[in-house]
């Protein structure tokens, strides 16, 4: 998609598509201001454009990602009390171990798909020991979440269905007997007086899954490209183990695990003198705001060490993801880990990448063999 995302900022930055009445912006400054502006740009999309018979059907309660202030603020207070940097950091040894486990189990075959044989277990199984799913139960989740992500629209709904039942009677379980874990903090927070209903904990563990699973994978999978096709950037994080962080951000901006967001105006508006009118959808390209050259000098150079590297991978403003410290130290564990115990990374030429379907707003691929 960059050389279409350079053509646009060129030509159209700000492009009306008339055909299905909806915004599409692509430069950097104008992609942040829309995110630094909630009351002009609303999350609430479906709450303010679906009709009052989809309303009706709507089975989940929104999260705090379809949220605007002042509910986002009291929902997302609750949210980071139990998702603090202390409980994300100390999860570290265990990232390790599950990391190792699975590298353990290819290492002697020289060649893995990055995707099925760590990037796609890796984030499932620690947000499902995050949440406190026991042991037993780690596959079952499994296959809720690949089921549910898969695109085959009733399976899916139908697994979600099962999921939620499930989550709900371990969340009763907690209620009763809490433990150390993230179902029973998000249980106990409490804001001026307020805690999360049963609805919004369970959309909450909806977006878990589905935001920070697939993009967590993507990130892994997304870094292993960018690593293969800037082979003197491998060199140069084996040489210097500390360069991983700075490397991972590039890549957040390089190949971003998330193209575009999408918000809804609430009044007329304008941006970059074109007029916007109330209750009109506009779709912040971060994608494309990450390679704008106003922003990064040479932007489609791939630096490891570029600095400053201001993307807006995880979003800008108030809906800046959560779950950024955590899929950041898991993108350092496994690539750290691969860097460390495999010889030369190779992607697997006789396999095309294969795109995941480019009208989701996940970017990342399929499949990802290498040898090593
Ligand atoms: C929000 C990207 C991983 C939880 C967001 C947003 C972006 C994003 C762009 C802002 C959405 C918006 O403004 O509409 C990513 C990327 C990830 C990642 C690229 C991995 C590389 C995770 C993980 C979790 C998570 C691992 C949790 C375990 C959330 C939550 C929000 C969010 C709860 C909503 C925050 C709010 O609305 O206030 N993420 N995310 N994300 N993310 Fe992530």
């Amino acid at each position: 998609p960059f050389p279409w995302y350079r053509s646009m900022r060129e030509s159209q930055p700000v492009y009306f598509d008339t055909e299905n009445q909806f915004w599409h912006v692509f430069k950097y400054e104008d992609a942040s201001s829309i995110l630094n502006d909630p009351a002009t740009f609303s999350s609430e999309v479906f709450q303010r454009l679906a009709t009052e018979e989809e309303k009706k059907q709507a089975t989940a309660e929104p999260s705090i990602l379809n949220l605007d202030p002042p509910r986002h603020r009291q929902l997302r207070s609750l949210v980071t009390q139990a998702f603090t940097p202390r409980t994300v950091a100390n999860l570290t040894p265990r990232i390790s171990e599950i990391v190792n486990e699975y590298l353990d189990r290819v290492i002697d075959q020289g060649r893995m798909d990055i995707i099925a044989d760590l990037a796609y277990p890796l984030p499932v199984i620690v947000i499902a020991e995050l949440l406190g799913i026991p042991t037993q139960d780690r596959d079952l989740f499994k296959h809720w979440s690949d089921t549910i992500v898969s695109l085959r629209r009733e399976e899916a709904i139908q697994a979600g269905r099962e999921m939620n039942e499930y989550l709900k009677q371990v969340t009763e379980q907690r209620r009763k007997a809490p433990r150390d874990d993230l179902i029973s903090k998000l249980l106990a927070a409490e804001v001026e007086g307020q805690k999360l209903s049963e609805g919004e904990l369970l959309s909450f563990y909806g977006l878990l899954l589905v935001a920070g699973n697939e993009t967590t994978t993507n990130l892994i999978g997304n870094a292993i490209i960018c690593f293969d096709e800037h082979p003197e950037a491998i060199e140069r994080l084996r040489a210097q183990p500390d360069l991983l962080s700075g490397a991972i951000e590039e890549v957040l901006r390089y190949r971003s695990p998330v193209q575009r967001l999408v918000r809804v105006t609430t009044t007329d508006t304008t941006l970059g003198g074109h007029k916007i009118k109330a209750g009109q959808l506009v779709s912040p390209w971060l994608g494309s705001a990450n390679r704008d050259e106003a922003q990064f000098p040479n932007p489609d150079t791939f630096d490891i060490s570029r600095a400053p590297n201001r993307h807006l991978a995880f979003g800008h403003g108030i809906h800046f993801c959560v779950g950024a410290p955590l899929s950041r130290l898991e993108a350092r564990v496994a690539l750290g880990s691969m860097l460390a115990r495999f010889g030369e990374i190779k992607r697997d030429r006789a396999h095309p990448l294969e795109r995941i379907p480019a009208a989701s707003a996940f970017f990342g691929v399929q499949k990802l063999p290498i040898t090593f």
